[in-house]
């Protein structure tokens, strides 16, 4: 019997040898496994401390999150939606586990085009763009849900394939994890949600930021706006309480009745996000007293809610992406 720390005792020179080698065979064990563990980490999140989008995040043949957005920027947007706050909207997903970007631009014209702007993106491979109405008909009766509709159906037929989640979101819509702030936090609550059960649709509580914007005009749109409802609208899960999908599209039903708030899967259970683990950080602003002044009913209503500004400082900080347009 050899038994370890007595046997130096004993002055067994062939058991200790024997101990030295099982010892070292150990260590090279544990090490090996931490390799590649260490790899495989790395597979899953990308490097963490990559400024780009994390383009590497494939699964198989396809990415593993992806996102899709419907957008326009048109100069009487009150809310002041410019090609910069586009560019924060899309560093922030990257940085978030966004393997790649989806964008369906509703330009009415050339002159709203965001083609040019986003050009970087699409020629990195981040991104792939869609002008709305080089696709479909501008219609007389064509709204903001004709587009959507028709972009997302778009995006199911031609991608439901190419990612195993995907998430749909406007561009004043941020997911935000109270719990984790950490570079790739989306794709790690997926990874997470989706090993537990048979879930193929996620639902995140919307959070409205409301009231007219602070601080430097020339911040990033989630430094403008740090003041919240006490309370996220609901747990219902859909439009009623303006919820947001992360789903995977290769399970969505059919696209013939298109809810951007949900999307009617084929299988799998939709379940709601807690909000201390995951949410959506809807940045309204002075839309909700028609872009007058903060009324002392809104501010009565409001909480300050600055925990997203350490991820703004982060991306600022690293990421070169210019100023308003
Ligand atoms: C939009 O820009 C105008 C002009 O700079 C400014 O007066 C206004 O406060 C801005 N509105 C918002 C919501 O940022
Ligand atoms: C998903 O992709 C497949 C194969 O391309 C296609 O047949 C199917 O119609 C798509 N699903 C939806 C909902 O568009």
């Amino acid at each position: 019997m050899v038994r370890l720390g007595s046997s130096s005792m004993t002055g067994n020179g062939s058991n200790n040898t024997t101990i030295n080698r099982k010892i070292w065979m150990l260590l090279l064990a544990a090490w090996l496994i931490f390799l590649v563990i260490s790899q495989l980490e790395f597979v899953r999140f990308g490097n963490k401390s990559s400024p780009r989008l994390m383009i590497n995040l494939h699964e198989g043949d396809g990415f593993f999150l992806v996102a899709v957005i419907v957008n326009r920027v048109f100069a009487a947007d009150l809310f002041n939606i410019t090609a910069f706050e586009c560019r924060q909207w899309i560093e922030f997903m990257g940085s978030a586990g966004v393997g790649h970007i989806y964008w369906y631009d509703t330009a009415h014209g050339q002159s709203e085009s965001q083609e040019e702007n986003l050009r970087p993106y699409v020629e990195s491979g981040a991104l792939t763009y869609h002008r709305f109405y080089s696709l479909f008909p501008m219609l007389e009766s064509s709204d903001c849900h004709y587009e959507q509709e028709n972009s997302y159906a778009h995006f199911l037929a031609n991608y439901n394939q190419s990612s195993v989640w995907a998430l749909e979101m406007d561009v004043d819509e941020y997911p935000f994890s109270p719990m984790d702030t950490f570079p790739a936090f989306l794709a790690r609550f997926v990874q997470r949600r989706a090993e537990t059960s048979e879930v193929s649709q996620i639902l995140l509580q919307c959070m409205f930021f409301l009231g007219n914007p602070a601080g430097d005009p020339g911040n990033w749109m989630i430094e403008r706006y740090q003041r919240r409802k006490r309370e996220t609208e609901g747990r219902i899960a859909g439009s009623r309480s303006r919820q947001k999908p992360i789903f995977r599209p290769s399970l969505v039903e059919s696209a013939t009745s298109i809810d951007a708030h949900m999307f009617s899967m084929g299988t799998g259970a939709t379940i709601v996000a807690e909000e201390e683990e995951m949410r959506m950080n809807h940045y309204w602003g002075p839309r909700v007293t028609n872009f007058g002044p903060d009324t002392p009913e809104l501010v009565e209503m409001l909480v300050e809610d600055s925990s997203i500004q350490p991820t703004a400082s982060y991306l600022k900080r690293t990421r070169n992406i210019g100023t308003q347009s």
